[in-house]
């Protein structure tokens, strides 16, 4: 049980039966089917999947960002209990960038090209509060020293076309760090980054959230970052979790064999030498979703039973039944792959 449930409140961000769609020539197009999960204060969720498994509309969906005629077909979204479709547009205004942040791959989604840096991050507080601009400049400054800026005076003054790719990154975290949001949405920020300074900000952005409480979503398609940064993580097929639960669970001893087939796949998490693995076939089309498990076609333990959609759930060797309320590991599988014996891991 979470530490919110134990207390009886009601976690941080929740997600319920979150769909959404994009209709398409060919149909409705079902980007994201069916999602839960929920993110307490000061906890990591990873959100892995291959391209197109949904992660970045999800993502999206929560702040209310779906590109028209895009939309939401169904589920909820709570912040603190509070379902955000109940509200009205400067409701939901007021909570985007100030309780709930995104920070999306390219810095240029977030920077205005033509504007000095001081001017951005002051006009992203005063858009919130009523600060005076020394005060707005200030928190600017604290942000960027916040994401290990060096010189942050300096950095203030420069226009987004000045600072390196890194440089401009860190910059967009500090955008999104500078109201002190609850939840910060991170939609793989440092893919396109070289790994060093991928592994600086990772740390940061660690160091951060376990000071300041916030609760963050790292999408990635990246295990390897997960297994470093998250402390739970979700893992996404074609629109809809299959597994989640703790990192170290899920990593360690996957069940879901689509989950063993993408750790199978990654060269740093297999022993040197053991030829890698690949998963067969390609995902399904979201426009024409079979039925049932939509990993059957390429899944090696698929029983006729796979032909139903199975549920997300604790595997009956770890407990069984249980839904997202629990912290334990769920998964969409009628067949999952077997714990490993004792003493072998
Ligand atoms: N604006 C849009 N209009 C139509 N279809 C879209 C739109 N945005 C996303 N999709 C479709 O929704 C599905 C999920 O896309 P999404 O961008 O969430 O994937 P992703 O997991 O973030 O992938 P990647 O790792 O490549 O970023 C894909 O089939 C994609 O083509
Ligand atoms: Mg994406």
């Amino acid at each position: 049980m979470t530490a919110a449930a134990a207390s009886g409140r009601p976690p941080l961000l929740r997600v319920e039966g979150l769909c959404t769609g994009f209709p398409s020539r060919a149909g409705m197009l079902h980007a994201v089917d069916g999602v839960d999960f929920s993110l307490d204060r000061g906890e990591i969720l990873g959100l892995v999947g291959e391209s197109g498994s949904g992660k970045s509309v999800t993502g999206f969906s929560i702040l209310g960002l779906v590109d028209p005629p895009g939309r939401i077909l169904g589920g909820r979204v709570l912040l603190d209990g509070v379902d955000l479709a109940a509200l009205d547009e400067p409701a939901r205004r007021a909570i985007r960038g100030k309780r709930i942040a995104m920070i999306f791959q390219d810095p240029m989604m977030t920077l205005n090209p033509v504007l000095r840096i001081d001017t951005q991050m002051i006009e992203a507080v005063t858009a919130h509060e009523a600060t005076g601009t020394a005060q707005a400049r200030e928190r600017a400054r604290a942000a960027l020293v916040q994401v290990g800026i060096a010189a942050p005076d300096e950095r203030l003054l420069a226009y987004p076309h000045q600072l390196s790719g890194g440089m401009r990154q860190r910059v967009a975290i500090a955008i999104a760090l500078v109201n002190r949001p609850d939840v910060i949405i991170a939609d793989e920020p440092t893919t396109a980054l070289d790994v060093t300074i991928q592994g600086q900000i990772l740390h940061e952005m660690q160091a951060l959230v376990r000071e300041s409480g916030t609760a963050l979503v790292w999408i990635t398609h990246d295990l390897s970052v997960v297994a470093g940064l998250a402390d739970r993580v979700c893992v996404m097929y074609a629109g809809r979790i299959v597994e989640s639960g703790p990192v170290d669970a899920v990593l360690d001893a996957p069940r879901h064999p689509y989950t063993r087939g993408l750790i199978d796949s990654v060269p740093a998490m297999n022993p040197r030498g053991r030829p890698l693995a690949q998963i067969p076939g390609n995902a399904p089309s979201p426009v024409d979703l079979p039925p049932g498990c939509t990993f059957r076609a390429r899944c090696s333990r698929a029983i006729e039973r796979c032909g139903d959609m199975p549920p997300l759930e604790a595997p009956a060797d770890e407990g069984g039944g249980g839904g997202d309320g629990t912290r334990a590991r769920t998964v969409r599988c009628w067949n999952p792959v077997p714990l490993p014996a004792q003493g072998s891991r």
